[in-house]
């Protein structure tokens, strides 16, 4: 069982990613099951970085239903294209808010929360789930989480693919 992470905390964010990647690639590893997997990322992501909320919502039916998270109480359906997460399902690209009351039909489910990104999660080429992660600062969120989020989406959509 390869179910711990060290992590250098005092390092910039690259080089956080960059070594958390590969240790959350090994952790999922050898399970099979898609919610005890996310539920475990959402746990390292959030404490490594110590954002405010990191979870998941998952395609079902036509709508985004809300999977495995860690942090507070959150809305469990979001339609297709509304708020942050609606969008980045129907627009099938990453959503980086700087500053969350300047984006047009945010859905607050936290009035702590100040900034976002939003990442689509992909099998076969739909999405399937996106990866919503929150902070309490501003502008938290760059070009670097955008690119990390996106290659943890696709070590998820490897996974996916080896269980389907
Ligand atoms: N802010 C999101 C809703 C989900 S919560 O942040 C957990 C949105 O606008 O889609």
């Amino acid at each position: 069982m390869a179910e711990h992470i060290t992590i250098n905390t005092t390092e910039d964010k690259e080089s956080i990613y960059k070594e958390l990647l590969p240790q959350i690639e090994a952790l999922i590893e050898k399970e099979e099951d898609i919610t005890a997997n996310l539920a475990n990322i959402s746990s390292i992501v959030k404490e490594v970085f110590n954002f405010l909320w990191v979870g998941f919502y998952m395609v079902k039916n036509d709508v985004l239903v809300l999977g495995p998270f860690q942090g507070s109480l959150a809305c469990t359906r979001i339609e297709k294209g509304k708020g942050v997460c609606g969008k980045a399902w129907s627009d099938k690209k990453t959503i980086v808010v700087p500053n969350v009351e300047n984006f047009d039909g945010h859905i607050a489910c936290s009035s702590l929360s100040r900034s976002e990104i939003v990442v689509p999660v992909y099998i076969h080429n739909e999405v399937f789930a996106v990866i919503d992660i929150d902070s309490e600062k501003l502008n938290n969120f760059d070009n670097i989480d955008a690119n990390y989020l996106e290659k943890l989406a696709l070590i998820i959509s490897k996974k996916m693919d080896t269980l389907t």
